[in-house]
């Protein structure tokens, strides 16, 4: 196990009725702006719920925070928070506004253009912000981390500013998403867990069960999730499968890899295809190019969470790979480029991109612009 230093500030409240702890939760006195995405929090009244529990605050909305969030909306709300000088953020919606109002938390303290600070990486001064999650997929809602994308240019970048203070995370506002959010969110989750797992054998036993556990939860609970989505148990558990995907707490001390996330990014970038939807086609073309590398982790994950037991190593990293596909598959979702309409100038276009960038992806870093080729390659 590698040497660590973990904390994860953001208080967690969860449960039917919670929104209205928000008044006990925001400081009073705080001049708070409330981001929203495009409306869906106005069909399941999570809208009624925030404006009743902030009645005593003095308040700013700012609507139309889109699906990949862009740095050309979140200029304006920047530059609205700053006119109105609001000193407190609560994001209310799925990942796309709470990474959204990351950066506005950044920007809000910042002179020059909020996309500098994406490609800068690294934020170290923003004003507080909390969440009220309503999609279980990014677990944006408990880590520091946010995607932006840049219309203008076709990018999308992450960058990793400050956690939330709290998130408020009642399972009952997932009842209206629409199942392929939910699908998205599934794979979103798994891949997360898979990202701080499929690496190298043996660094945590602990870590291992832990992420075991998550997915072998999604696996357990998916099906009947996509049929009947207001089961609230099953929501919970889904909804907790996402924070506790990439809260940090699974990757005390391993290695990670990413190289899936920062394909798919390129395809939502390229194409606008949903994040979940993009992993469920590069995850399996990422694990057959580099099935060798990561044998011993395939084998160990065949067994545990699909229960292949036997056969040589090469047999059961193979039925590993073709299980998670179908998983992915039982879900609704594409898992080849074609099934997406993605052709190969795609491909030509992602590696011209890593080449400029100089990418090393993966746990080794042994991932670059030609071994991404190759892994497209192999999600035809
Ligand atoms: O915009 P509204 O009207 O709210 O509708 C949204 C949106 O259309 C809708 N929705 C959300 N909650 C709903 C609902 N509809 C009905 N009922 C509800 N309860 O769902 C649509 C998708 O929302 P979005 O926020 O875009 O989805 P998600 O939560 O999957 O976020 C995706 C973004 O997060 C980034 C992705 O790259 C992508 O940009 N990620 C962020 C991460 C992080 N911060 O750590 C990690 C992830 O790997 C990911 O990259
Ligand atoms: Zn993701």
């Amino acid at each position: 196990m590698e040497n660590f230093i973990f904390q994860n500030p953001t208080k967690l409240i969860f449960g039917k009725g919670m929104i209205a702890r928000l008044a006990k939760e925001i400081p009073a006195g705080k001049r708070v702006m409330v981001t929203f995405g495009g409306g869906s929090v106005r069909t399941n009244g999570v809208y009624e719920q925030v404006k009743e529990a902030l009645k005593d605050f003095e308040t700013v909305e700012f609507w139309g925070i889109e699906s990949n969030p862009k740095v050309e909306t979140l200029r304006e709300a920047i530059r609205l928070g700053k006119e109105k000088k609001v000193d407190f953020l609560l994001a209310v919606g799925g990942g796309s506004v709470i990474d959204g109002t990351k950066l506005i938390a950044a920007g809000l303290l910042y002179d020059g253009d909020a996309w500098d600070l994406v490609l800068k990486g690294v934020c170290r001064n923003a004003v507080p912000l909390a969440a009220v999650s309503t999609l279980p997929a990014t677990g944006s809602e408990m880590n520091n981390g946010a995607v932006i994308s840049r219309k203008e240019t076709a990018e999308k970048f992450a960058f990793h500013s400050f956690n939330p203070v709290f998130s408020i995370l009642d399972p009952t506002v997932t009842f209206t998403l629409p199942k392929w959010q939910v699908a998205c969110g599934i794979a979103d989750t798994f891949v997360h867990v898979m990202e701080q797992y499929m690496t190298r054998p043996g660094q945590s036993r602990l870590m291992d069960r832990w992420a075991e556990g998550i997915v072998r939860s999604l696996v357990e609970i998916a099906p009947s999730i996509m049929e009947n989505q207001k089961d609230y148990d099953k929501m919970a558990d889904f909804m907790l499968c996402a924070t506790m995907g990439l809260n940090h707490f699974i990757a005390m001390g391993v290695c990670e890899d990413w190289a899936t996330h920062m394909i798919g990014h390129e395809l939502t970038a390229l194409h606008g295809l949903t994040h979940g939807a993009t992993l469920a086609i590069v995850l399996p073309g990422l694990w057959r190019t580099l099935k060798q590398k990561k044998m011993a982790k395939l084998v160990q994950l065949g067994e545990r969470v699909w229960g292949i037991c036997d056969g040589s190593d090469e047999e059961r990293a193979d039925r590993t790979i073709e299980e998670t596909e179908a998983f992915f598959r039982s879900l609704g979702l594409p898992t080849r480029l074609g099934d997406a309409q993605i052709g190969d100038d795609t491909i030509l276009e992602i590696e011209r991109r890593f080449m400029k960038r100089n990418v090393s992806l993966g746990e080794d870093g042994d991932v670059t612009a030609e071994v991404a080729r190759r892994i497209l390659e192999n999600c035809k």
